[in-house]
């Protein structure tokens, strides 16, 4: 017999069914025992009654233990009172293997101890439900692009040189030379857009973040695109486009999910396109009507973003940040250097900056200057410059933070649980 995922218990109701997976929870009332069966799709319970199944099965059913793994036989119907709203009579039973004492008990635990074991805790219903939303994402993200015909391009993961700033750069050996990590799959993404006209790169990247934020991972997965001939508005068209296209796909696929996290969905129904576009000075008048001392030529920390984003609904764009703060390669805004066309997506509710982005430097003597000015070593910076060399034209680009859209869209507090096994800053295991 062919064992049946719980999700799909629906299908099978009134017939006898085999499933295989984990003893979550049980609860017993003196003749009945109810084992809440869990297999990575969703809870179902199973009930032992010892006149139906006999004294052998019922006595192996009283001693499982949490997390024991098995196989159970039985007639699946619906019932809603059931944890996960399927019960299932059960006629067999099969120990694949006793657990031994589970130290992640369903009661609460400090976060330390949940951090330490990490490899069991995900097997808790809310972090299987944020673990499954984000596999919906990445998924949602490559549809979204291959249907506006971008090119899957995967940019390399060790680097010659910094993309982000040189504050933050995991450095390695190469046999014998300096390396780094990736920061950003960016440059890359640049040069490939000038091959393949439209292009997106997903994975890893990292940051040796010396802050200990709930926003900051030092393993982080971006999603990054980047097109030829793409100016700066029609990019953020893009992002608003991905952004709602992603929410509105996790509420329709994730329903049970975002339920699971008691996840508000009223305001994320709401998250459709146009998002509000709000220029950086702007949002220092903003800032400074709300009572905040913030000067012309900072950048925003995490208290100033949150005040911001409160004002709005919806993600908001940011845009035209001052020059002096963004990375080399961003254009400066031709009515007025001073200022950038580049845009950063403030997530709602406080959840920051989801999306960094805008339209890239073409000219090749600008960009050289920019390299200066920022002190990056103009001879690791070649084959970047030949992409002005070599039929530039206007291009933009942007790169979303797969957990932070993840932590917004779940509603949790902090970006380590957003994805399977994070890297903090004083945490490398599991
Ligand atoms: O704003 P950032 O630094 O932009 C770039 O790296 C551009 N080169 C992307 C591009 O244009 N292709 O990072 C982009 C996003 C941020 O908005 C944020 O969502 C996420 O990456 N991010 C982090 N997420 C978790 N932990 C960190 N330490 C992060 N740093 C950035
Ligand atoms: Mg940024």
């Amino acid at each position: 017999m062919e064992a049946v995922l719980i999700k799909h218990l629906g299908s099978h109701q009134g017939r006898e069914v085999l499933i295989r997976g984990w003893l979550y929870n049980k609860r017993s009332s003196g003749k009945i025992i109810f084992l809440i069966i869990r297999d990575g799709t969703g809870l179902a319970q199973g009930v032992v009654v010892k006149k139906e199944t006999g004294e052998e099965i019922f006595a192996t059913a009283r001693d499982l233990t949490q997390e024991s793994s098995l196989e159970l036989r039985g007639v699946a119907r619906e019932e809603p009172r059931a944890p996960g709203g399927f019960e299932i009579q059960v006629t067999g039973l099969e120990v694949i293997q006793v657990a031994q004492p589970y130290p992640v008990s369903l009661k609460e635990h400090g976060v330390d101890f949940l951090a330490e074991h990490r490899h069991l805790w995900i097997r808790t219903p809310r972090q299987s439900a944020i673990l499954r939303i984000r596999s919906e994402l990445e998924i949602a993200c490559r549809i979204f692009f291959q249907e506006r015909d971008f090119i899957l391009a995967d940019a390399p993961i060790i680097t010659p040189a910094a993309c982000e700033g040189t504050t933050n750069l995991f450095e390695i050996d190469y046999h014998g030379e300096k390396a780094y990590l990736s920061q950003s799959g960016q440059l890359y993404n640049e040069a490939t857009a000038m091959a393949l006209g439209r292009v997106y790169c997903f994975g890893p990247t990292f940051r040796a973040e010396k802050s200990k934020t709930r926003r900051h991972l030092m393993e982080f997965w971006m999603v990054e695109a980047e097109a030829a001939f793409l100016e700066f508005e029609d990019n953020m068209k893009i992002q608003e486009d991905l952004v709602s296209y992603l929410v509105q796909r996790v509420l329709e696929n994730n329903k049970k999910d975002l339920e699971t996290l008691e996840r508000d969905t009223a305001s994320l129904a709401r998250v459709l396109p146009p998002f509000p576009r709000i220029s950086y000075s702007e949002a220092v008048e903003l800032l400074n009507s709300n009572g905040v001392d913030f000067a012309w030529g900072n950048d925003f920390g995490a208290p100033d973003e949150n005040i911001i984003s409160q004002s709005f609904e919806l993600p908001v764009f940011i845009h035209r940040f001052p020059t002096e703060i963004k990375a080399f390669y961003m254009k400066p805004d031709p009515a007025n250097p001073d200022v950038v066309l580049g845009a950063d997506l403030l997530a709602p509710e406080g959840y920051g900056e989801i999306i960094g982005g805008g339209q890239r430097i073409e000219n090749l003597e600008l960009l050289r200057e920019r390299l200066a000015h920022h002190k990056l070593p103009e001879e690791t910076f070649q084959w970047y410059l030949d992409l002005r060399r070599y039929g530039g034209v206007p291009h933009s680009g942007f790169g979303l933070g797969l957990e932070r859209l993840l932590a917004w869209i779940t509603g949790i507090d902090h970006v380590r649980e957003a994805i399977p096994f994070p890297r903090l800053l004083y945490r490398i295991c599991p």
